[in-house]
């Protein structure tokens, strides 16, 4: 493993302030394509006018927003009211990746088109990158979810936008089981998350996940005479030498060459007392680690355990590329707090909106395909359904069979009582104001007739009455 000594000194500092930026200095990065217009331009970006569609205007306004409308103008409303803009604590999108696909739910209708490619894709995301980062908290993150299509484009321009002493991981996710290619190309069974944040200063909790008995002993090899606790064994100094006191000896002995003590003496002999010092047969000092100390494994940049859905058992919408609703909870815990802000601008299904909800998280969702709305309205209703039901047969087959009288609209929400419908478990998410941008079409308002109408046929059934 390489064992490098990070320059720290004024002499070495980036000029963007910390270390990342130390990679690029004197390498300055941008991407130059037609039709690239300038920052002035984008933000002049005439904002959208929404209009509520449910609770009714005379009704209580919720505080969650899902907008049904083009992004790009939702964001540039959202840039213009004060309680939104530098305050979104947390921004995850999942945006289209220039597949020149058109994608369909499992009941085949159509979702959204994919068909953006080259410059005029890579503009549509800064245009919205660029609205995002002015919404975004000083102490804000932002996850872009892409695939190895543009991600190193989607990079640069991120670099641009975010600064690149702001870029934090760049995650790799197994998206999927090994897949059986007949092409000349290694199977490819991953995506990329790229997380930047604001600022240096950001709402992080790092992250772990639990030790199996497999790794912690392997991992913490030596248990201690006496006490039994598992402990590995780590270098007592580090790279780099040092003038100060930790370069001078301790117990008579002086750092290896070109290292310096972890600790002063003075430390290390506390630590000593303590029984925090393992001395070798050959008298070399190593400092314990002992394994009830460790909240468990630091989550690393490379993410196996959230494929998308892999088995007809999983649960889903049923909308295509909907992301695995695990995989939204480790970025919402590790990057925001409870009560804060989260916005996905690209919602889909409606992922990160649940998520963020059952996490006690505010949001605002966005999508301008009628039926992600559907999906998501009826994921709030409903929850979700084991993958192998879309492929057994619809629910309205379901209904036709069991003799039930079929719903003359959407057929999205379940009519029964949440105790005899079929996810009974689920407690529906109903706090939030539906809104969408002028002009309005018409194209939800069967859905939203049927939300109305679901909801009335719960407080009917509350368990009071
Ligand atoms: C990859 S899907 C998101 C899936 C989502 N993460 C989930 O878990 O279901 C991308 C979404 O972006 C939406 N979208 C694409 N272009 C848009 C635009 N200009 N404004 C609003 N939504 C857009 C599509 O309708 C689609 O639902």
């Amino acid at each position: 493993m390489a064992t490098g000594i990070p320059r720290t000194s004024s002499r070495h500092a980036s000029p963007c302030g910390d270390g990342n930026g130390s990679h690029t200095r004197g390498l300055d990065v941008t991407l130059v394509y037609e039709g690239k217009k300038t920052e002035s331009e984008i933000l002049a970006t005439p904002p959208a006018h929404l209009e509520r569609l449910w609770p009714k205007r005379n009704e209580e306004l919720r505080e969650n927003r899902f907008i049904f409308g083009e992004n790009l103008r939702v964001l540039a409303a959202l840039a213009s009211d004060v309680s939104v803009r530098g305050h979104v604590r947390l921004i995850y999108i999942d945006p289209p990746y220039a597949t020149k696909s058109v994608f369909q739910s499992r009941n085949q209708t159509h979702a959204y088109a994919d068909i953006l490619d080259g410059a005029h894709y890579l503009e549509f995301l800064r245009e919205r990158l660029i609205l995002l980062r002015e919404l975004l908290a000083s102490d804000g993150s932002i996850y872009v979810h892409i695939d190895d299509n543009m991600a190193f484009h989607v990079k640069i321009v991120m670099d641009e936008i975010f600064g690149r002493s702001n870029f934090r991981n760049w995650i790799t996710r197994k998206k999927c089981n090994p897949k059986n290619y007949t092409r000349k190309t290694y199977g490819n069974v991953t995506d990329f998350i790229l997380f930047y944040t604001k600022s240096n200063d950001y709402v992080w909790h790092r992250p772990v996940e639990p030790w199996t008995q497999v790794r912690a002993s392997e991992e913490y090899q030596y248990a201690e005479p006496g006490t039994g606790r598992r402990f590995k064994k780590v270098p007592v100094h580090a790279p780099g030498v040092r003038n100060g006191e930790t370069g001078k000896p301790w117990r008579g002995m002086n750092p290896p060459p070109g290292k310096h003590w972890q600790y002063p003496p003075r430390v290390l002999d506390e630590m000593d007392a303590r029984g925090e010092i393992y001395w070798s047969p050959n008298g070399n000092p190593r400092r314990k680690i002992y394994l009830d100390q460790s909240d468990g494994v630091p989550v690393q940049n490379i993410w196996m355990g959230f494929r998308d859905a892999h088995n007809q058992n999983i649960h889903v919408t049923g909308y295509p590329t909907e992301k695995n609703p695990l995989l939204l909870r480790r970025i919402i815990e590790a990057s925001s707090d409870q009560g804060d802000l989260i916005l996905d601008c690209f919602s889909g299904s409606g992922t990160t909106l649940d998520v963020a909800h059952r996490l006690g998280r505010r949001w605002i969702g966005i999508d301008n395909s009628p039926e992600a709305i559907k999906r998501t309205l009826a994921r709030f209703a409903n929850g979700l359904e084991p993958m192998g039901d879309f492929v057994k047969n619809s629910v309205k087959a379901r209904r036709l069979e069991m003799d039930e009288p079929t719903l003359p609209l959407l057929d999205l929400f379940h009519q029964s009582p949440p105790s005899e419908s079929k996810n009974a478990t689920h407690d529906p998410i109903r706090d939030f104001t539906l809104y969408t941008e002028k002009p309005y079409d018409s194209s939800l308002s069967e859905v939203v007739v049927e939300w109305e109408h679901f909801f009335k046929g719960e407080l009917h059934c509350a368990p009071s009455t």
